[in-house]
């Protein structure tokens, strides 16, 4: 559904993605795991088409992201790591001038679902500047899913947040992936990627190193990396079964 063919980013002359090509099927949940500075927020961006890539091609449903691109932001849902919110609105008049920017919106019911998940329902009222780290988080999530969209892409969606905050977020996730939709996730928490991700990407130094379930990373560390060159890796792959 989604795919990568020779996908190259460059910025300030460094590549930052390099020559990746890779596959996501519609349904699939997909973590992405690796060090910071490994090109993970940047695949993510050019998947969402905030991004475009200097060289090779993404395709939507076999159709090149640049012929397609009105029909692919109805589809995806996009949650940045940096939190974007107008600090002086309350909650309700932030989903309302959303609502008003958007082309095309979720349903009330599922509107009102997600605030209800979400636990936004409490502080409807509250002013943005007023809320916590956590609050903020679960309300950018919100932001990048009023259309509800099929395919959800979220860039570190539990950085910061409290543990209950952590839950509803997992919980609704889970729920949204139960029913059929495409998730695609960064995280450096492993409990997260466990929860939610039926297959990993591993990404490091602008390539995917990795992609597959789980149970096939004590392998692929021990035939692919060398404890020398790739110790940051190792460090952070060992990390799960902590
Ligand atoms: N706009 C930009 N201009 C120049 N370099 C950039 C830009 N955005 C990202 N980079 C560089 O690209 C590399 C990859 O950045 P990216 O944000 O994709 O990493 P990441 O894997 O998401 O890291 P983190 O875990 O810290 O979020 C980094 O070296 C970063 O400094
Ligand atoms: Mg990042």
């Amino acid at each position: 559904m989604l795919q990568f063919e020779n996908v190259e980013k460059i910025m300030k002359k460094k590549r930052i993605i390099k020559n990746v090509s890779v596959q996501i099927n519609k349904g699939e949940s997909i973590g992405i795991v690796g060090p910071n500075g490994a090109g993970k927020s940047t695949f993510l961006k050019i998947l969402a088409s905030v991004l475009k890539p200097d060289s090779g091609t993404v395709f939507y449903n076999g159709v090149p992201y640049s012929k397609n691109v009105q029909d692919l932001r109805k589809q995806i849902g996009y949650i940045p790591q940096e939190i974007a919110l107008f600090e002086e609105l309350t909650v309700k008049d932030q989903i309302h001038f959303w609502k008003k920017a958007a082309k095309n919106m979720g349903s009330p019911t599922y509107i009102l679902e997600m605030l209800h998940a979400l636990g936004l329902h409490h502080v409807y009222h509250q002013k943005v500047k007023a809320l916590s780290g956590g609050w903020k988080r679960k309300l950018n999530v919100c932001a990048g899913m009023l259309h509800n969209p099929d395919i959800i892409l979220l860039d570190e969606p539990t950085a910061g947040v409290d543990l209950a905050a952590k839950d509803d977020l997992l919980t609704w996730l889970k729920s949204l992936h139960k029913s059929g939709k495409t998730i695609i996730l960064i995280s450096h928490e492993w409990d997260v990627i466990n929860y939610l991700s039926d297959s990993i990407f591993v990404l490091q130094n602008g390539e995917i190193l990795f992609e597959g379930p789980s149970e096939q990373l004590d392998q692929f560390e021990k035939d692919q990396l060398d404890l020398e060159e790739n110790q940051e890796l190792i460090k952070i792959l060992r990390q799960r079964k902590r």
